[in-house]
């Protein structure tokens, strides 16, 4: 079955909003992982308006199922992932003042660059995952950069997902076949909901992870954490 990932930040957006500690990020990374959640994940940014340096050292101690890092691969990031050792680290190519992730890398222009850093990485035991579109000449690309897997970037496929999911899915099947060609494991994220999800895993079936977070958090705030939860994973294992 495929993995749900919990996105945790936007718990540590709202924490940040008041200062202090509520929502209490540790607690809730915990009560996922209660909740039947098999991954946390959190995409620390260099201003630390979500998720802070101090709250990726903190989980790493607490998390008891797959810990997620992502984010682009600046020094203090890479220093970071290096001295935390989550499971799996995910390489996005997005800017310092981005508000969220909004491509997938150019994986022939920065090859070299995705190659010395996935490398390094893998000498410590951390699998790696590249963030890229649903195109296959980057997935291809993506193997030559040595990463394990990549992520699939959901979004074209949400935005599409209402008026046309055949159309929406197309790339994403293209890419996903690809990747199997190649050797790679497949995630996916970004925009992904308790609408589009099972579609979603029903065409990709060799998906492995999914990570969620903004729709995960808004539809907490009316079910509550558990059911929430609970219904993510529901759709990923009626399939
Ligand atoms: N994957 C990546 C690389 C991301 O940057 C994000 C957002 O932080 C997600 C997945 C999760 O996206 P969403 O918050 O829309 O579920």
């Amino acid at each position: 079955m495929t993995k749900l990932s919990v996105n945790i930040n936007k718990i540590a957006t709202l924490r940040n909003a008041r200062g202090g500690n509520l929502p209490d990020l540790i607690q809730v990374a915990k009560d996922c992982e209660k909740f039947g959640a098999q991954g946390i994940t959190v995409h620390p940014r260099p201003d630390g308006r979500h998720i802070r340096y101090e709250d990726v050292r903190y989980l790493k101690k607490i998390v008891t199922t797959e810990f997620n890092i992502e984010g682009y691969p600046s020094k203090d990031f890479i220093d970071l992932v290096l001295e935390v050792k989550p499971h799996q680290v995910t390489l996005v190519p997005d800017a310092p003042d981005a508000i969220t992730s909004n491509n997938g890398w150019d994986t022939i222009k920065h090859q070299e660059l995705l190659f010395n850093i996935c490398q390094n990485f893998k000498k410590e035991g951390i699998r790696t995952s590249i963030f890229v579109n649903p195109n296959t000449v980057m997935v291809r690309n993506a193997k030559l950069c040595g990463t394990d897997r990549i992520e699939l970037y959901t979004e074209s496929y949400a935005v599409n997902y209402f008026t046309d999911p055949k159309t929406a899915i197309e790339d994403y099947c293209h890419a996903a076949e690809e990747a199997v060609k190649n050797g790679l494991g497949i995630n996916a994220g970004h925009d992904l909901n308790l609408h589009n999800l099972s579609f979603f895993a029903k065409n990709i079936p060799q998906l492995l992870e999914v990570s969620i977070g903004h729709a995960l958090v808004c539809d907490a705030l009316y079910l509550g954490l558990e059911e929430t939860i609970g219904r993510y994973l529901n759709r990923l294992s009626s399939i």
